[in-house]
């Protein structure tokens, strides 16, 4: 199948009641592991890539293991530029054959945030690329931006009318108390979404698809492992399932996720060192990585997207 826009995996995913899964992208067995768990479960995919991707397997490299994902499956896959930091980096992706790119300008203010989306928006649109834009600040770290608990903001369900209506975006990213990385809340504290302003932005735009950043449920058998082979992961704690997938029955058409894989990854390559320390052929270790991190993409589509059997 080829390299789609998502464009009709979100209309199908909101009259279906379910989300398509944005897995972050990094290496060649990542991109294997989400495509190979998505194309047995007959799931529509989006291969996602940030700034820090870019910068360390290079965007051609990134582009050309996607093609190979399209070429070697039969489901439809979108490759997202993920927080796409300005005009330049949105424009680059587009240019290079990304089907969808994200504007994230949700750290500046409100009428910046609106004309850079839409300046986003015109060129991507003339070349039949999607966008996606963010309203409101999610706590947590991604690369170089590191935003303090404090910082973040949820989004004002009473700004997205205008703000989707002047900027021609075509999905938004809300917050709602997802964060990025592997440390989401403090131990006691209670893990819970902010349903409630979900609510409130999707009965503000009908119809409307709607994104969740941050959205890695930190599954603690990868953490005991980590753990258990030398790693020292202290309360690290996710996004509950169950909130997420009551979120995918809604307006959410896209759930991003990235900090599981990283665990899966991780946890694959350290029990395998355990259990195998004279071990150097990175085929051996990468690819019990690579089986972890497909698991969890198989978990994620069946138990929290529901988007099995909607390719
Ligand atoms: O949203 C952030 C993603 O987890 C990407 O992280 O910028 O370290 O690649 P990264
Ligand atoms: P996690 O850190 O929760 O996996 O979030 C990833 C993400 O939002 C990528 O844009
Ligand atoms: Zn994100």
């Amino acid at each position: 199948m080829a390299l789609v826009t998502t464009t009709e995996m979100f209309e199908k995913a909101y009259k279906g009641g379910y989300a398509v899964g944005a897995f972050n992208v990094n290496n060649m067995e990542i991109v294997q592991a989400i495509v190979e768990a998505a194309d047995e479960l007959r799931s529509p995919v989006i291969l996602q890539a940030s700034a820090g991707a870019r910068k360390y397997a290079k965007n051609a490299y990134l582009i050309a293991l996607v093609k190979a994902a399209v070429e070697t499956s039969d489901i439809p896959i979108a490759l997202h530029l993920d927080h796409g930091a300005d005009f330049a980096t949105c424009k680059d992706c587009v240019d290079s054959g990304f089907t969808s790119v994200m504007i994230d300008y949700s750290g500046h203010s409100f009428e910046e945030n609106i004309a850079e989306s839409k300046k986003v928006a015109e060129y991507a649109h003339e070349h039949g690329v999607v966008v996606e834009a963010e309203l409101g600040t999610l706590a947590g770290v991604e690369d170089d931006v590191k935003v303090a608990d404090d910082k973040a903001q949820y989004t004002d369900p009473d700004q997205v009318e205008e703000f989707v209506k002047r900027t021609g975006v075509d999905s938004l990213a809300i917050a709602i108390g997802t964060s990025h990385g592997a440390y989401k809340f403090k131990p006691g504290q209670n893990p819970k979404l902010r349903l409630d302003i979900l609510a409130e932005v999707s009965r503000r735009l009908p119809g409307f698809p709607i994104v969740l950043h941050g959205s890695s449920s930190v599954p603690q058998e990868y953490v005991k492992i980590i753990n258990t082979y030398g790693g020292a992961l202290k309360d690290a704690i996710g996004i509950p399932e169950e909130q997420l997938r009551e979120a995918a029955k809604g307006a959410v058409c896209k759930i991003n996720i990235d900090s599981d894989l990283r665990l899966g990854m991780t946890a694959g390559i350290r029990e395998h060192f355990a259990e195998h320390p004279d071990h150097f052929d990175p085929r051996q270790y990468v690819g019990d990585g690579r089986k972890y991190v497909k698991d969890i993409v198989a978990h994620k589509i069946t138990e929290v997207l529901g988007s099995n059997g909607k390719a």
